[in-house]
């Protein structure tokens, strides 16, 4: 690994590079949208730092007839269009392309197998690893042809793709199809926020300060939201509808989200530490019964906009006709409880939606009001310190606390922020999730991928609200497209004397 990817006139993207094992990445689905948009670019970045060389192959698969030319221009495609101008350079480019090459296999035909077969390598040093970027309906396939063809080996490993079922039976259906062939400790459900970098940051901020965890329960803490919102549509996505946002984003994302924020202090980073740990989470959400799904759960469903300046379709709009009156939901707001001794009492309000006001995740820590305030003449009450954790863009924390308004004219209380604001903190480029993922498989690293029994929680507990809302004959609330969802959502958490926090500098 002498000759790196890394070209002094470019800044290094992350201080410090350790260069992983040389792989064969067979990429299943290597036509699809996935591989463009995200995998390539995030192994460019790798190569480009160094992390990887050429001897590493990264070998497409699908039934298109394409070849390694063909691949290798739609790696090259995929870097210019998806990759930051600035980390441009040709002769990287040049020797990251020539990793790739392509096989043509419709899964079920024996030739592919074969010459798939013929291309990786039997040094049990190279790291062997399948990523499934294809629907999960032919992951038992392909797991039954790896093994029966001789592509399988015990230290290979596979790495699935959402969406992982549709409910916990089709998940468990999965499941089990992949563990006929691969052990649970050679399988990587990706996740992707796992991978962000302000996600795992979430762990520092917990765990590597003392203070926080003191104060980090119900005691203290009154009540957390989670929010995630996107600006794009989704109507025109094939796959959105049969999805809808609860098993888009609430079952994944943000029950993961929750578990980081939710969980006992692991005794290490190991990765089972801390899926068992979230795992008790999930068991411990408070089951979302029929009698009580509509009091704890709004589901809404944006329309278009059309005005002198702008014209937003409606979801119903965007859909394909044979899809039209569709109740799927785009926006879903979620009171969560969580039983044990750590949140009892102290809610957490999740929420996310497509065509929303603005495009923003983040975290919300509502500390409770001060016992006693000793400021009864003060101007300006004193209000309760709040941690908001921004998990894009403009990654950074921001804590929420009263001083005194400086100067003469008596005791005046003020609220102001306490901001890090990690882009400028950190002069360095945020790396994409997939870039740490992509490695994390390649090194053995599992602490940032979903156990099977975390992911069979999530539907577990998603489950009985999707089939609520299937039995109810109420269409989902309209909200109109750019704005925070429908009023249900306001009235969700206002109910309980709480309003959500909507941010001051988005
Ligand atoms: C995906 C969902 O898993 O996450 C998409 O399928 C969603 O609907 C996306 O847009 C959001 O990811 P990010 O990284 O843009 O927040």
């Amino acid at each position: 690994m002498a000759d790196r990817g890394l070209q002094a006139d470019i800044k290094p993207v992350a201080r410090r590079i350790i260069p992983v094992r040389i792989f064969d990445y067979v990429v299943f689905g290597a036509t699809g949208d996935l591989t463009r948009r995200k995998l390539i670019p995030a192994l460019y970045h790798r190569f480009l730092d160094g992390q990887f060389d050429e001897n590493s192959r990264i070998i497409g698969v699908s039934r298109s007839a394409w070849d390694d030319k063909k691949m290798q221009q739609t790696a090259r495609q995929a870097v210019a269009e998806f990759v930051e101008k600035e980390f441009h350079d040709k002769k990287t480019i040049d020797r990251f392309v020539s990793c790739f090459s392509y096989v043509v296999n419709n899964v079920t035909d024996k030739n592919g197998w074969a010459d798939l077969k013929a291309k990786l390598r039997d040094d049990e040093e190279i790291v062997r690893a399948f990523y499934l970027a294809v629907a999960p309906d032919i992951f038992e396939p392909i797991c039954k042809y790896l093994a029966e063809t001789g592509c399988y080996r015990p230290s290979a490993r596979v790495v699935l793709e959402k969406p992982l079922g549709h409910d916990l039976a089709s998940s468990q259906e999965i499941n089990a199809a992949v563990a006929r062939v691969f052990h649970e400790d050679q399988v990587y459900r990706i996740d992707h926020y796992l991978g962000k970098e302000t996600v795992q940051n979430l762990l520092a901020l917990r765990f590597a300060n003392t203070l926080f965890e003191p104060i980090w329960n119900s005691a203290h803490i009154d009540h957390v939201q989670i929010s995630v919102a996107e600006t794009v549509g989704a109507g025109s996505r094939g796959y959105y509808d049969e999805s809808g946002a609860l098993r888009d984003m609430i079952q994944n994302h943000i029950l993961q989200l929750l578990c980081l924020v939710a969980m006992e202090p692991p005794a290490s980073d190991e990765a089972n530490a801390l899926r068992d740990e979230k795992l008790k989470v999930l068991r411990a959400l408070k089951p979302v019964t029929a009698e009580v799904t509509d009091k704890v759960s709004v589901r809404g469903q944006y329309r278009g906009v059309s005005s002198e300046n702008t014209s937003v379709k409606s979801y119903q709009e965007e859909l394909p006709d044979d899809k039209k009156g569709s109740h799927t939901e785009t926006f879903v707001a979620l009171k969560a409880e969580i039983e044990n001794w750590r949140w009892a009492g102290a809610p957490f309000y999740i929420r996310t939606g497509k065509r929303m006001a603005t495009r923003m995740s983040e975290i919300v820590i509502q500390f409770r009001d001060i016992p006693h305030s000793i400021f009864d003449n003060a101007e300006g009450a004193p209000r309760a310190n709040k941690l908001v954790i921004r998990l894009q863009p403009d990654e950074g924390v921001k804590l929420y606390m009263m001083i005194k308004d400086p100067g003469p004219g008596g005791m005046r209380l003020r609220e102001v922020h306490l901001n890090l604001d990690f882009s400028q903190a950190i002069d360095e480029r945020m790396p994409e999730a997939y870039e740490r993922l992509l490695l994390d498989v390649i090194r053995g690293n599992q602490t940032l991928f979903m156990r099977r029994d975390e992911l069979e929680a999530a539907w577990r507990w998603v489950d009985p609200i999707r089939e609520a809302w299937d039995n109810s004959t109420e269409p989902p609330q309209n909200y109109t497209a750019g704005t925070w969802g429908p009023t249900g959502s306001i009235a969700l958490i206002e109910r309980d004397g709480r309003t959500w926090h909507e941010g001051d500098d988005y």
